[in-house]
């Protein structure tokens, strides 16, 4: 699928990297090429995120309640699903590669050790905003971007290595088992899902046209992004003018580059 029309200015893709897919010029029919695009996919519409909140958060002022509510809001959302992602990789995925997968032994476990590097960060950045959502701080945007430095670096590493840990199950020969395994891990994230806070922040940072549009992510049934747009986002309809696409995974023009956005970005 290939874009309806270019977002205008500066778009998600920056500060920091999108992730090249093993698949981007590998046949996806294979099964460890597969899944290591998809978690390639998954970890994009993380950074596309991140990256919404780190370009906009220093153009709303402190006084401008609403928009900082809104933006810190997205910022709550977007830390649920990271966590949930990152819980059920731990929980289930990297153990029942390692168990079911003859061979596999071992080549995961960094990948845990890595979110270890970044844990303390994440947790600091999702204290402060929490924090400031009870009104217990104000909101302060040299700070949000303070403590996104502060885990940002160990956790670009960790998405990009995550990508190549996953491709050394090609070295098992087992690619049927390591489908099956994360066709599991599929279903186990979508039963933990707070849909609220993670359903828009997924399709609505889920770039479809990517890599010339080869990737069919995120698979569901036609009906789904409707259910969320019209439903399942009002819980925090503020939040999601800062997604990078629309529900149907069109990349869109940023709010701040938007006539709408300009004019609530000067509200003092
Ligand atoms: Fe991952």
């Amino acid at each position: 699928m290939s874009p309806k029309a270019k977002p205008e200015g500066v778009w998600a893709d920056q500060p920091f990297k999108l992730l090249d897919t093993p698949g981007k010029d590998k046949p996806l029919s294979n099964p460890v090429i597969y899944v290591a695009s998809h978690m390639a996919l998954v970890h994009n519409t993380f950074i596309r995120a991140l990256n919404s909140i780190y370009l906009h958060a220093p153009l709303i002022a402190t006084s401008n309640k609403i928009l900082s509510r809104d933006l810190l809001s997205y910022c709550q959302c977007w830390v649920a699903l990271v966590a949930l992602h990152h819980q059920t990789e731990e929980k289930f995925l990297f153990s029942a590669f390692e168990e079911r997968i003859p061979g596999a032994k071992g080549v995961l476990a960094v990948n845990v050790q890595q979110h270890e590097e970044f844990h303390d960060g994440l947790a600091a950045f999702e204290k402060y905003v929490d924090s400031a959502l009870a009104g217990k701080e104000s909101y302060d945007s040299e700070r949000l971007l303070k403590l996104i430095d502060g885990f940002s670096e160990p956790l670009m590493t960790h998405f990009n290595d995550e990508i190549s840990t996953l491709m050394r199950l090609e070295e098992t020969g087992q690619g049927k088992d390591v489908m099956k395994v994360h066709e599991e891990f599929e279903v186990i994230v979508r039963k933990d899902i707070d849909g609220s806070k993670v359903g828009p922040m997924t399709l609505l940072n889920a770039d479809k046209t990517y890599e010339g549009g080869k990737h069919p992510f995120p698979v569901m049934p036609k009906f789904v992004p409707y259910l969320i747009k019209y439903l399942v986002s009002r819980k925090y309809a503020g939040a999601w003018k800062f997604g990078s696409c629309d529900y149907w995974g069109q990349p869109v023009t940023l709010f701040m580059n938007t006539l709408e956005g300009k004019k609530a970005l000067a509200v003092a």
